[in-house]
């Protein structure tokens, strides 16, 4: 534990970083809690108080926190050979790494490429996508359609791909070569509309832009089996079947961003063929590779698409794209010990059978007068709040409310995700279900708390209490 004048001094100096999604507007005095140390499902902030960390991280601490095996695998690695370049070599650590990961994929996606996280995995991807057309002498066909609410990085291509609408203020993008579908949010369907007919249309939305754009011209689909930033949206049973069909029958290559799902999150190394009955051609991969205790993305592509400009077809063909820390030893290493301990302690079970009584608690939340949605898969979950429960109408209650509940939550020593009006979680998959219950127990509180808040704010009116008193001011 770090003394109370140092948690000062530490925030100081944490406000010469600009944080990713800084809000500018209060930088330099941001409060930010300082975390200090972390042990399975839990960390401590400077002040020493204990938080359960209900998003792992950022999607990533899939194996907990403060594992010694880990650290152990890392600093074994760094003393016996801590870098040779991917270019020319190959390391040990890589090469286990990439059989074992050629095992786990699905279908013929027997290569991997490496990259540095999950931007750089999308980058790749979708660079690869574009140089196999040119290379086969279809220098049109590389538009690229994801989702709205979709997200996939924070390189200048993967941004471009992200659908996140207020993500792209005051931003350039990739302009006319990216093309935005709606995301297959069952919560915000039509009213009265079933889930197959929503189902048809979702996929319909696919084929159409296909088809409007020109099939010749169109490269790629990139989509997350849940779209995990965009608030957990699982989408209505047989999309991704559909999304493959319709890509199959225009020549559309099919890239399954995996970067939260892959690694346990919803009991499977990998979610698209054991969760979503698809075997695409490319999967991205980062955080739960390495549980976050490193940086490491991967790239998997099918034997048949790779085939198409390599070997005897390859002519002069290479693949100019890559990074210093590309397939990086230490990473590599620790993503080796990661699946050793996923392995051995049964978490891909544990996540099976854990992941429905997750999913059941939390939607005892929807009991609450704000809750209008609870949602999610495995150990992936979200909390949507909204002014009518009775309404599917995407009416706010108001802005700042996941964080108010992230404030509330922090003081009761629970750390969860707000997004606007939601809050995401996905916690470390060793969670058991009395942690579950605690977790529950928390985030119940918090979001009362936040809601006495709106309600004496005159943001809110519980039902049957009249109409809303006049906000103060
Ligand atoms: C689905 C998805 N793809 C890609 C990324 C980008 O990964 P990274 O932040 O490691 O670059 C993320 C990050 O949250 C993600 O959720």
């Amino acid at each position: 534990m770090v003394d109370k004048v140092s948690t000062r001094d530490l925030r100081r100096k944490d406000n010469i970083v600009v944080h990713p999604w800084e809000a500018l507007r209060w930088s330099g005095q941001h409060e930010r809690t300082i975390v200090a140390e972390g042990e399975g499902i839990y960390v401590r902030d400077s002040d020493g108080n204990r938080l359960l960390d209900a998003p792992a991280g950022m999607w990533c601490v899939n194996i907990g926190h403060g594992r010694r095996e880990m650290a152990e695998a890392i600093a074994a690695q760094a003393m016996r050979m801590s870098y040779a370049s991917p270019w020319g070599l190959g390391t040990a650590p890589a090469a286990e790494l990439a059989e074992r990961l050629a095992a786990l994929a699905p279908g013929d996606l027997n290569h991997v490429f490496y990259t540095t996280g999950g931007s750089t995995a999308v980058d790749s991807a979708l660079r690869f996508v574009q140089f196999l057309n040119n290379f086969l002498g279809r220098p049109e066909k590389k538009h690229i359609i994801a989702r709205d609410r979709g997200y996939h990085g924070s390189t200048y291509l993967s941004a471009s791909c992200s659908g996140k609408e207020r993500d792209r203020n005051y931003f350039d993008f990739s302009a006319g070569l990216v093309h935005h579908i709606p995301a297959p949010d069952p919560f915000r369907r039509p009213a009265g509309m079933s889930m197959e007919a929503f189902c048809t249309a979702s996929v319909q939305h696919l084929e159409d832009r296909i088809v409007a754009l020109g099939p010749e011209r169109v490269a790629a689909f990139i989509a997350e089996p849940i779209l995990a930033s965009g608030g957990v949206i699982v989408p209505p049973p047989g999309y991704h079947r559909g999304c493959l069909d319709v890509c199959r029958r225009y020549d559309v290559l099919y890239v399954s961003d995996e970067v939260v799902t892959g690694f346990g999150r919803l009991g499977h190394y990998f979610a698209s063929e054991a969760v979503f009955d698809i075997v695409p051609d490319i999967i991205t991969c980062a955080k739960g590779l390495t549980s976050g205790y490193v940086p490491l993305g991967a790239v998997l592509i099918s034997e048949r698409v790779l085939a198409q400009v390599s070997g005897d077809a390859a002519r002069d063909a290479i693949f100019s794209n890559g990074f210093t820390y590309s397939g990086h030893p230490v990473s590599c290493a620790a993503a080796l010990a990661n699946m050793d301990i996923i392995d051995r302690e049964g978490l891909l079970e544990h996540v099976r059978e854990v992941g429905p009584y997750f999913q059941r608690r939390l939607r005892e939340l929807l009991a609450l007068p704000i809750v209008g949605d609870v949602r999610g898969a495995g150990l992936m979950a979200c909390v949507e709040c909204v002014m009518d429960k009775d309404s599917n109408d995407p009416l706010l209650l108001d802005h700042e409310i996941g964080s108010r509940i992230d404030k509330h939550c922090q003081k009761l020593g629970l750390l969860v995700r707000p997004l606007i009006n939601m809050c995401v979680m996905s916690p470390p998959l060793i969670i058991s279900e009395a942690q579950i219950d605690e977790l529950v127990a928390m985030l119940g509180e918090g979001i009362e708390r936040a809601t006495r808040d709106v309600i004496s704010e005159g943001l809110f009116t519980p039902p049957g209490a009249g109409a809303p008193a006049q906000p103060a001011g």
